[in-house]
């Protein structure tokens, strides 16, 4: 491969410690201090029709699809615009009823997922302006778009995205920034969320940290063959992609749900052997997501939790915990996939898997 290993005995490894470097680039020479926004050299159409744009439409499949979700949520919480999801492969084939003011975004990291495309041309068809956020530059979804934002993030060898996905949150909290100052977002909201993208790649170096307890965790608990993990609101996602990515490279089942959804199915699996991990960071749904942490502990299934530095309350109920710092509630998907990737790592790395290429998957999925 053109991309040196390095230090590291895997690309993906190498890829989850980019992701200072990555973040900053995603966001180089797009935040504008004096407007309070972002800015964005490709989107091709002027802020008046972008401003006429009254409803998104994210499509994506995996992992892009994952980063879709958490962008919906940064969007409607901060710009207040109504945003759909849809994975690629399901959108081609609805008749949603859209008006020609719905924008829609395809989400890729490789800019070559069949079913991405498929959903970009259809929606190009029925005249809808079209929208790409991708890694790979002149890819064909780049080019078959009618504006697009690079991620900037380098080439992405490991087949389980790391760097790609936090690229693209952080394109979603771009956006969201944008798209809230066009509308109603004052200077000051809008001022406190550039200085929040500024902290953010040294947080993620904080986060970093946990590498080491995550892979002692990892020790702990590389035998089991269920996992579940729970998550609200922002990090809803971040429970999706947390179990993707163990589910990718280490082979074991695992379950991404929003946490207050497990009374309705999940549970049922807890047992001794059935961990669960919570991110459960301090921020709205706190105290919510305590309580379901309860629940699970009541019912003797081992619990890991990713917390905020310095929580105390969650570490008295969690068998294991691993610190992250503390964030605004938008950026907490960011950072906190940080130890979900690690984890994963460790645990597929234990049990002897080839992680940079895991059994059945492709990087990128050219086939319908
Ligand atoms: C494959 C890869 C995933 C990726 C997904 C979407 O399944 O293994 O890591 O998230 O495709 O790829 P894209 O390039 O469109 O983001």
């Amino acid at each position: 491969n053109e991309v040196e290993l390095g230090e590291y005995p895997h690309y993906m490894l190498k890829e989850i410690f980019e992701q200072p470097e990555t973040v900053r680039n995603a966001m180089r020479g797009r935040l504008d201090r004096d407007e309070a926004t972002a800015v964005f050299g490709g989107l091709n159409l002027t802020p008046q029709q972008l401003r006429n744009m009254d409803r998104f439409m994210l499509t994506a499949c995996g992992t892009s699809w994952h980063s879709s979700l958490v962008g919906e949520y940064m969007i409607e919480g901060l710009a207040r615009i109504p945003v759909e999801v849809q994975y690629a492969s399901e959108l081609r084939y609805r008749n949603p009823p859209l008006s020609p003011s719905t924008l829609l975004f395809a989400i890729t990291q490789s800019g070559e997922t069949i079913d991405t495309l498929a959903a970009l041309r259809e929606m190009k068809r029925k005249g809808h302006p079209t929208m790409s956020i991708c890694n790979v530059v002149g890819s064909t979804i780049a080019r078959e778009s009618d504006g697009g934002i690079y991620l900037h993030a380098g080439p992405e060898i490991g087949v389980a995205s790391t760097k790609a996905y936090t690229s693209q949150c952080v394109v979603m909290a771009l956006l969201a920034l944008y798209f809230g100052r066009l509308h109603h977002l004052s200077y000051e909201a809008g001022l406190r969320i550039v200085e929040d993208l500024e902290a953010l790649p040294d947080q993620i170096e904080t986060a970093l940290t946990s590498n080491r307890v995550a892979k002692e965790i990892a020790a702990k608990y590389v035998d089991c063959d269920n996992f579940l993990y729970l998550g609200r609101q922002y990090n809803f996602p971040t429970a999706l992609e947390g179990a993707l990515k163990l589910k990718e490279i280490s082979y074991i089942h695992a379950e991404g749900y929003p946490a207050a959804e497990m009374k309705h199915g999940p549970i049922a699996l807890v047992d001794e052997n059935t961990p669960s991990v919570f991110i459960v960071p301090r921020g709205g749904v706190y105290d919510k997501v305590l309580a379901n942490v309860e629940e699970i502990k009541a019912r003797g299934g081992p619990v890991i939790a990713v917390v905020d530095d310095g929580d105390d309350r969650v570490a008295e109920l969690a068998d294991d915990v691993i610190v992250m710092p503390t964030v605004a509630d938008f950026l907490q998907p960011i950072v906190a996939a940080i130890p979900l990737q690690l984890l994963a790592y460790h645990i597929a790395v234990l049990r002897g898997c080839d992680v940079d290429k895991p059994r059945n998957l492709a990087k990128s999925v050219t086939v319908e």
